[in-house]
């Protein structure tokens, strides 16, 4: 049986994406943090057949990303799907420093980290260093934050 984990399945795009990749072979791993909604998005997947399991955790404090990884487990997952996401819409100035930590706790640091331990539970090495992801981070945010800035 396939095993796929999917972000952010609670509502909108990763339950869109649960409910396609639902079949009657496939155990989805479905993470969100509302329950309730989390529940709707089991409870429809299940009508394909599907195999489900909740996994609630805040992907914006380590904590919550490590009790991710540790519920997935070591046995390698199919397909991850990144999705879980925030969006502060807001110029740069007015970003509160909660907002700023919450948007890099789950949009940077939760996908980095799973996709990093679901490769090594797959047996996959990583070639590239972590300082390179850190410049090409860096270098992108001051390359948008010039276009916004101005004179
Ligand atoms: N919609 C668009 O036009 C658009 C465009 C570009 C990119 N995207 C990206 O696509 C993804 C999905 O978008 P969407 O419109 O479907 O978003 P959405 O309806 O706002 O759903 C976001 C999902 O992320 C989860 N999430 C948010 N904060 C979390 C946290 N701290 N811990 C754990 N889970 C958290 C939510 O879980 P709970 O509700 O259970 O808390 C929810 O399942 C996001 O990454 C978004 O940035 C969307």
């Amino acid at each position: 049986m396939k095993r796929f984990l999917i972000t952010g399945a609670s509502r909108g795009i990763g339950r869109a994406i649960a409910l396609k990749l639902a079949a009657p072979d496939v155990m989805l791993l479905l993470h969100g943090r509302d329950i309730g909604a989390l529940a709707e998005t089991c409870r429809a997947a299940e009508r394909t057949g599907a195999k489900t399991a909740k996994l609630i955790h805040d992907l914006a404090i380590f904590r919550g990303i490590d009790d991710l990884v540790a519920e997935v487990g070591h046995e390698p997952i199919d397909l991850l799907v990144n999705n879980a996401g925030i969006a502060v819409v807001k110029p740069f100035a007015e970003i509160t420093r909660q907002e700023w930590e919450q948007t890099i706790g789950v949009n940077v640091t939760a996908p980095s980290n799973s996709m990093f331990r679901s490769a090594n539970a797959a047996g996959l090495e990583y070639r590239q260093y972590f300082v390179d992801c850190c410049e090409n981070g860096v270098s992108k945010l001051e390359h948008i934050l010039r276009q916004q800035i101005c004179p």
